[in-house]
């Protein structure tokens, strides 16, 4: 049974101050959980409290947060059982009694989530992806790789969000981690002798002046043919443009290339590109709001491509099936914070595979060096994981993370490359 549920405030990547919560069961087992956070978040995602105090940590202080989960949450789950996380999560949300979880803060809700199954895979000791996923937990998923970071992330005029890679090709998780790595450097030569700068943006991807997408593109496609990998085979692109951050109007405003492009004009460009790049993935293409234009889109390219909503379901099992029966978008975007307890978000994952929905477990912009994600990937064998660049401790402990996974797992592990 939990016997002690102890929040504190830390700092995220970003170096803003989050939530971290440790769960000390009965038995002496502990799970320690820190949340993310956004920063190109969906209008409909559980909502993180923030102290709004000016004077500490410029308003971003998550000290009332971190005050309800020494309070009010720890008297309410204190006694339960770990194992219990349905009850234990449903308590929560009872108690914050809003939809979005805003009074005692989704960061709250979620960090005593998560600490809770990590204390309690502790004492089963199990790995979490197991305890979580059974013993037929062996997928290890493919990663897109955040090489190119622009809109929210980065301070230059890529209207686009992140340019990612992929390695289906790899044999293993390991070398997919390689091959990675290797274009990654690749890249950051190739930038440096055009002159470009290779600092880094949010999620560790290069952040150079790029003009617009197709500029990225040809760099990310040149990097991946002088690494020796063939791109498309080896290799594949995916995009997030967070088309949700430039829609205005009904209209897709690319302030970077300082042009507008209608609703129409803006799905033939994302076709135009996709035509041109070996391009697979497609996350956000619109705007949460523009239910018609995602349709059009999936008509138009859900049979090739893969369409993955963020914003637009923002991990909530009721929006994706909306977005089932709407017929838009292929794929969902998870990401435990969206929605704010383990157990919604499992539910999202079981909701979305029955649909034949591909999912994809996410990270977000702002992170710490917790882990859970890289389990969770592998526990919902989802086949995809989006953490970001190569480099930033915050991205590569989530890989690392799966380097050991995949170890511990030896010959019954798998990678899932191209499906
Ligand atoms: P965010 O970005 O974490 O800043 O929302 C990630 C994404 O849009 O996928
Ligand atoms: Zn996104």
């Amino acid at each position: 049974a939990i016997s002690r549920v102890t929040g504190r405030q830390i700092l995220d990547s970003r170096g803003n101050p989050s939530v971290e919560v440790d769960v000390l069961l009965a038995d002496g087992s502990t799970g320690r959980a820190a949340v993310p956070s956004g920063a190109s978040t969906g209008a409909n995602e559980a909502v993180e409290l923030r102290d709004n105090d000016p004077r500490r940590f410029h308003g971003k202080g998550v000290s009332r947060a971190v005050a309800a989960v020494n309070g009010e949450i720890a008297d309410a789950v204190t006694g339960l059982h770990a194992e219990d996380q349905a009850l234990i999560d449903t308590t929560m949300i009872d108690l914050d009694g809003t939809k979005d979880k805003g009074r005692l803060g989704a960061n709250a809700v979620l960090g005593v989530s998560l600490a809770v199954v990590k204390a309690a895979a502790a004492a089963h000791r199990q790995p979490l992806y197991r305890h979580v996923g059974g013993v037929g937990a062996h997928l290890l998923p493919v990663p897109m790789m955040n090489i190119v970071n622009g809109g929210a992330h980065a301070d230059n005029p890529l209207d686009f969000q992140e340019f990612m890679i992929a390695p289906v090709g790899a044999p293993t998780f390991f070398e997919a981690v390689r091959m990675g790595s290797e274009v990654f450097h690749t890249l950051r030569r190739q930038l440096a002798s055009a002159g470009h700068n290779t600092n880094v943006g949010d999620e560790g991807g290069f952040a150079p002046g790029f003009a617009d997408a197709d500029e990225a593109l040809r760099f990310v496609v040149r990097a991946i043919e002088d690494s020796g990998y063939r791109p498309g085979t080896d290799i594949t692109i995916c995009l997030d443009p967070a088309s949700s951050e430039f829609h205005h109007d009904g209209a897709y405003v690319y302030s970077g290339e300082k042009r507008t492009r209608g609703v129409d004009e803006h799905i033939a460009y994302l076709l135009d590109l996709a035509g041109r790049y070996p391009i697979t993935s497609i996350e956000d293409g619109m705007a949460e709001n523009d239910f018609a234009g995602w349709r059009k889109l999936t008509d138009q390219a859900g049979d090739r491509l893969q369409l993955v909503g963020d914003d637009v379901f923002c991990t909530d099992a009721e929006r994706l099936t909306s977005g089932i029966e709407g017929g838009y978008a292929n794929a969902i975007l998870v990401k435990v914070n969206q929605i704010g307890t383990l157990t919604e978000t499992l539910r999202t994952v079981e909701t979305a595979h029955r649909a034949g929905y591909r999912v994809v477990m996410s990270h977000r912009s702002g992170e710490t060096e917790d882990t859970t994600i890289a389990d969770l990937a592998v526990a919902t064998g989802c086949g995809q994981i989006k953490t970001g660049s190569l480099s930033r401790s915050d991205r590569t402990a989530k890989y690392n993370q799966l380097i050991r996974i995949e170890e511990e797992l030896g010959r019954s592990a798998r990678y899932a490359g191209l499906r």
